[in-house]
């Protein structure tokens, strides 16, 4: 039962002490999440993860994630992720086969290797990663997108960004760039399913992938909920779709939206767009405030593979640890993670 492995992961802790971390991302479900030593999003969890000194760091998120902190933490220590198939769909629309065509169909019509900076967002696999560690790219993450973009534009003309088209529409949009010099490549069309003016008058080339529990949230539904509560604040994650995030009052990462909320005045009504177990812990946690948080789908929007991580299989690789038994440890080969490092260390120069 989840009551026996709370006090089986309590005990493994204490044991295993200061030897194991336990990292949890904000959108982990509540029995998985009071156990991580550091919650955040996926920057700030890399981040710590880069700097840690424990010996397993046990990541409770999902398969990118634990793949970064296995690029970034030193060769003795081990990264874990509870469960295997934790994966995450956005990511896998962007694979290295796909993209090193498309690559060389850009090249093609531009001279993509001097024109364009592939950036893919922290959401990829590391063989993706490494290809952009390989062109001179960066990773970004959904906190620091825009100083991204900036220093890709200083290098270079143009941007091929992957996976998240929305991610780099919302991105580029406030950073100026007009619409209609944003294209929407199409991986599984020849030449992105774009004309050659199309690819030469681009700014921004995006990849077409996206979240599937971000697209739940549409803008009628902040249409509808403002009728009945005009004084709504609207708070959006940026893998959301462009009108949303037009339409919202603040665009950031899960930590930005737990920020925003916890130090907003108290009394306030807040409508956000991103996924639901962390809105539901916010709700919770500043409802003594007077604040209201409430959901922006009128269906529930889960992220399923974040789901699959549960006390039973924290247990599991906890005990396996204190037993000296590593299992389910995430290794990325040492040629992507070469490259793969060149790009992320690119991002972490910029802070
Ligand atoms: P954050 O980096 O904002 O936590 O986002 C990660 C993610 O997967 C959002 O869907
Ligand atoms: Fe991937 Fe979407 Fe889940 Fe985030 S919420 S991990 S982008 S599937």
């Amino acid at each position: 039962s989840d009551e026996e492995c709370d006090q089986r992961i309590q005990a493994a802790k204490e044991k295993l002490a200061e030897r194991c971390v336990i990292l949890g991302h904000h959108y982990q479900r509540n029995e998985v999440f009071k156990h991580a030593d550091v919650s955040g999003d996926s920057l700030k969890l890399s981040s710590y993860a880069a700097n840690s000194e424990a010996e397993y760091i046990v990541f409770c998120g999902v398969h990118f994630m634990a793949e970064v902190s296995d690029i970034l933490s030193r060769p003795e220590q081990i990264t874990i992720l509870p469960d295997l198939a934790a994966g995450c769909s956005m990511a896998d629309m962007a694979n290295r086969v796909n993209v090193e065509r498309s690559w060389n169909e850009l090249n093609s019509i531009i001279n993509a290797d001097e024109q364009v900076t592939p950036v893919t967002y922290i959401n990829s696999a590391a063989d993706l990663k490494a290809f952009c560690g390989r062109h001179d790219g960066i990773v970004c993450t959904s906190s620091n997108a825009k100083q991204v973009l900036d220093w890709c534009f200083e290098k270079r003309e143009k941007i091929l960004f992957f996976p998240d088209e929305h991610l780099g529409r919302n991105t580029g949009y406030r950073m100026g760039i007009p619409l209609e010099e944003m294209v929407v490549w199409d991986f599984n069309q020849p030449m992105g399913g774009l004309t050659k003016e199309q690819i030469q008058n681009a700014k921004m080339i995006l990849w077409k992938g996206f979240c599937s529990v971000h697209q739940m949230f549409q803008s009628k539904q902040i249409d509808d909920f403002k009728k009945k509560h005009p004084e709504t604040i609207i708070i959006a994650h940026p893998e959301a779709n462009f009108e949303v995030c037009e339409q919202a009052d603040y665009v950031g990462s899960t930590e930005m939206i737990l920020k925003t909320v916890r130090e907003a005045k108290p009394n306030t009504r807040w409508l956000v767009a991103t996924e639901l177990n962390l809105v539901n812990r916010l709700k919770e946690e500043v409802k003594g405030q007077g604040k209201q948080v409430h959901f922006m789908s009128p269906t529930v929007a889960m992220c399923s593979t974040m789901f699959r991580t549960d006390p039973q299989h924290l247990a599991w690789v906890l005990e396996n640890l204190v037993e000296g038994t590593v299992v389910n440890q995430i290794q990325v080969n040492d040629d992507d993670k070469q490259m793969a490092k060149k790009a992320l260390e690119n991002m972490l120069s910029l802070f």
